[in-house]
């Protein structure tokens, strides 16, 4: 069996690279028809992960919406929804996020660090597991994810998941969608934060093509 499912980071961009401005809040920088193709890919996808500063920031539900994408899965042998996996070492986790909804199955990764009392109410609705000491170790989250069945896997930001899933050389492939804008601000997240890589990694290109109003490109990473 392999050691970990395939992962790809999926993320919506400005042309400047940056997922959001200095509030962090959301900012709407996909078209319909991306948000259709996100949809999509939820939809393929075993579980959808993100880390827990973007429930914090965006409270996003992560549930795959189109009821004929729903049926295919079903058609497929798979669960109604993804499994939807946050990262979240000190179980940050307000009980009442979107991400807890009882639409979908979720998992909170959390590590050593994590509050004995809080991981109890939250496991009321989420399973919830330990692994690492004072970060989640990640690693480890893709064993347990592989054991658990996870084939693929959908990274869905934010900026520091995204860095630290590269660091790790966990991250098989990246699409960014970059919608026709413009959002700027030193401190406006961008597609992968963190500390830069001191040798830069390289990337293949993929695909490339007009979506909507923007511009959609995938690639392999090559470590
Ligand atoms: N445009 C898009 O497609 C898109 C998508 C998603 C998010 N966003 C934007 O991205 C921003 C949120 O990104 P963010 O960087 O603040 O948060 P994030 O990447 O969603 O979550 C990062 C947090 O995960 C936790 N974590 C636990 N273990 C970790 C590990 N091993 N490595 C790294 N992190 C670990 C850390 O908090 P603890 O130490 O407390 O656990 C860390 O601060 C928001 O502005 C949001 O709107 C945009």
């Amino acid at each position: 069996m392999k050691e970990k499912p395939f992962v790809f980071i999926n993320v919506a961009a400005s042309a400047d690279g940056k997922i959001s401005d200095e509030s962090r809040k959301q900012v709407r920088i996909s078209c319909k028809a991306d948000m259709k193709r996100v949809d999509m890919l939820r939809a393929t996808s075993d579980a959808v992960m993100v880390g827990i500063g973007t429930v914090l920031s965006d409270n996003p539900k992560l549930t795959v919406k189109a009821g004929d994408l729903i049926a295919l899965r079903m058609k497929m042998g798979k669960s109604r929804q993804p499994l939807r996996v946050v990262v979240d070492s000190r179980c940050r986790i307000p009980l009442d996020a979107e991400v807890l909804s009882s639409e979908a199955e979720t998992l909170i990764a959390v590590s050593q660090a994590a509050d004995e009392e809080k991981v109890r109410l939250v496991a009321k609705k989420a399973e919830v597991v330990r692994l690492g000491k004072d970060k989640v170790d990640l690693l480890a989250l893709m064993r347990h994810l592989r054991e658990r069945g996870v084939e693929k896997l959908m990274v869905e930001g934010g900026a520091t998941l995204n860095y630290a899933m590269l660091k790790e050389k966990l991250v098989d492939e990246v699409s960014i969608y970059y919608g026709s804008m413009i959002i700027g601000g030193n401190l406006s997240p961008t597609v992968v934060d963190g500390e830069s890589f001191k040798i830069p990694l390289k990337l293949k290109l993929i695909e490339w093509k007009k979506l909507g109003e923007g511009l959609l490109a995938r690639w392999k990473v090559i470590y």
